[in-house]
């Protein structure tokens, strides 16, 4: 039977360490043959530089080989369900599907219906799996391996964001603490972590920062009166973190000086870039745990 990733839930704790320890061997860049002969389909109906690319990579330096669905130009322009999409492309034998959509569920409903694995590339609000997992190495590296007791900050439009959703649920497995930063519109509505309007609020107490981008196309109404707003109270600036060594991290696509500002982006504590290095090989893990016979 084919296994999926459709949430960190998917994953028992075991496995996202040996999953994060099998990415630390893939770092190397090196060019492998462990998926020669499969096929990866990319079918991402929203947006996207980041994971596609990035799946895209981690799989030809496997040696697979990869098949970018372009939605604008596929049948689901003429009709055709996202079921019946799927069902043909699974039947014609690719390995595993990677699937990124504006609605929640959509990877979930997909892994009933095909023989081949399904990867969420991200679903609406709901979850972003290999994101969680590529922050969680970037983490790990940065703290030489254990993060219990550290304390990572949140910031920015979390009641919107799948990055949040899946790191909320999987830094805590690793003893991390969590606290939420943000105005009262993008907290969510009922959470089990510490919350606070203000970055000064934690400032001397944490970590790592979590900075999101406002995630415009999931707002029902205009909440702030404009991004230059909201960034006056929650960029993070060289002022904000003044000389404290905290590391700062994006999923991207940043919204410069409104998320994080130039300085903070070149400097030595933005990990960004890192995250960006870190997920082809978070991505090279997942693909041989889910199509790789045990
Ligand atoms: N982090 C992330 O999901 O980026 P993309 O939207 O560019 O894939």
């Amino acid at each position: 039977m084919a296994r999926h990733l459709v949430s960190t839930h998917n994953l028992s704790t075991p496995q996202v360490i040996g999953l994060l320890d099998r990415a630390e061997e893939f770092l190397d860049e090196r060019h492998r043959d462990i998926l020669a002969g499969k096929i990866i389909v990319n079918m991402f109906f929203e947006n996207s530089t980041r994971t596609r690319s990035s799946f895209e990579i981690a799989a030809k330096r496997l040696g697979a080989e990869v098949v970018n669905l372009d939605i604008g130009s596929s049948s689901t322009k003429k009709g055709e369900t996202l079921v019946d999409t799927a069902l043909n492309l699974d039947a014609m034998g690719p390995s595993a599907i990677i699937v990124r959509h504006k609605h929640s569920g959509v990877p979930e409903l997909l892994s009933h219906h095909v023989r081949c694995s399904i990867i969420n590339g991200g679903d609406g609000a709901h979850a972003h799996p290999t994101q969680a997992l590529l922050d969680l190495l970037t983490l790990r590296r940065r703290f030489g391996g254990d993060l219990a007791g550290k304390t990572v900050a949140i910031v920015g439009d979390i009641k919107n964001s799948r990055v949040a959703n899946s790191n909320m649920e999987l830094l805590p497995r690793m003893g991390v603490n969590i606290v939420l930063v943000a105005p009262p519109h993008f907290l969510p509505s009922a959470t089990a972590f510490r919350t606070t309007h203000h970055l000064c609020d934690i400032i001397d107490e944490v970590d790592a920062i979590m900075s999101l981008r406002t995630q415009t196309e999931r707002h029902e109404t205009q909440t702030y009166a404009s991004l230059a707003d909201y960034g006056r109270q929650y960029c993070i600036t060289e002022e904000v973190l003044g000389n404290r060594d905290i590391a700062v991290l994006h999923p991207g696509p940043v919204h410069r000086n409104i998320d994080i500002d130039d300085a903070v982006l070149a400097d030595p504590r933005s990990l960004v870039l890192e995250q960006v290095k870190n997920g082809v090989a978070v991505r090279m893990a997942v693909l041989e745990h889910l199509i790789v016979p045990c």
